[in-house]
């Protein structure tokens, strides 16, 4: 079933996604490389939430043990933070969840570690121009395969995959609501866009194989061949005036 939202239901959602972009920004600009840990994200991160009077909506959901997801290099998603310093040269997708007032907000965006390679800086664009190219399709009357097909389309003519075993999702008073929200689909297939949907768009974009791997501890999940893999995650509002992005500052 899919929850429609009233416009105040909408707005708290805007103020938890408020939270949710100056907590990954913040977080961003800590980075020291050869410094900071991803623990030490995740920690300053669950103050930031804390602070702002919110609650890390990842912590402790499914058993998730941490506020913020971490995820380098070849991890795709659900990195669990560790103590290794990021480096000069690697990428970091730092994802976050906030709930308030009973309303969650969910983004993520992928940041280099100082000096990436050229490849990898493609990778980060065009995962983050699929994002958008995405976004853009999240209008009244269009349907989720327009979304997807969309994504897959500009990430596989940038020579890059999209990533087939996770996907996008509803989000509102529980972080994952449906629809699902698929990064590879058909144009015109899936469920019809409606005024006061609330979803999250969310491509992982791989260097490499598609395929991925999780590994024993449950979460992380890597590429099954060890290349790179971005990820850029924004909330939308289906709104009469077009794509509403709830989790900028
Ligand atoms: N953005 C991811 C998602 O929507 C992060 C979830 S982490 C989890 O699925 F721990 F909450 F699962
Ligand atoms: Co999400």
């Amino acid at each position: 079933m899919i929850v429609l939202k009233k416009p105040s239901e909408v707005e708290t959602m805007r103020r938890a996604g408020r939270i949710v972009a100056r907590t990954i920004r913040e977080l961003a600009e800590s980075i020291v490389p050869g410094k900071t840990s991803a623990r030490d994200l995740n920690e300053l991160g669950e103050r930031i939430i804390a602070d702002a009077g919110g609650v890390p909506s990842f912590k402790g959901y499914r058993g998730y043990p941490a506020a913020v997801c971490v995820s380098r290099n070849e991890v795709v998603i659900h990195g669990i933070p560790d103590d290794v310093p990021l480096e000069e040269g690697d990428i970091v997708d730092i994802d976050v969840g906030v709930c308030l007032e009973g309303y969650h907000a969910d983004a993520a965006r992928t940041f280099p570690v100082g000096a990436i390679s050229k490849e990898s800086a493609r990778l980060l664009a065009v995962t983050k121009e699929s994002l958008n190219q995405g976004l853009a399709k999240a209008k009244v009357g269009n349907r989720i395969g327009d979304i997807a097909f969309t994504i897959q389309k500009y990430v596989e003519s940038n020579g890059f995959s999209v990533v087939r075993d996770l996907v996008g999702h509803g989000i509102g008073r529980s972080l994952h609501e449906e629809p699902s929200v698929p990064n590879y689909g058909t144009l015109g297939k899936g469920e019809m866009l409606r005024e006061g949907m609330t979803i999250c768009i969310e491509p992982m974009v791989n260097e490499g194989t598609w395929k991925v791997v999780t590994l024993p501890d449950k979460w992380t999940m890597i590429t099954a061949d060890g290349k790179r893999s971005a990820h850029f995650e924004h909330t939308v509002h289906i709104s009469r005036n077009g794509p509403d992005i709830l989790t900028v500052e």
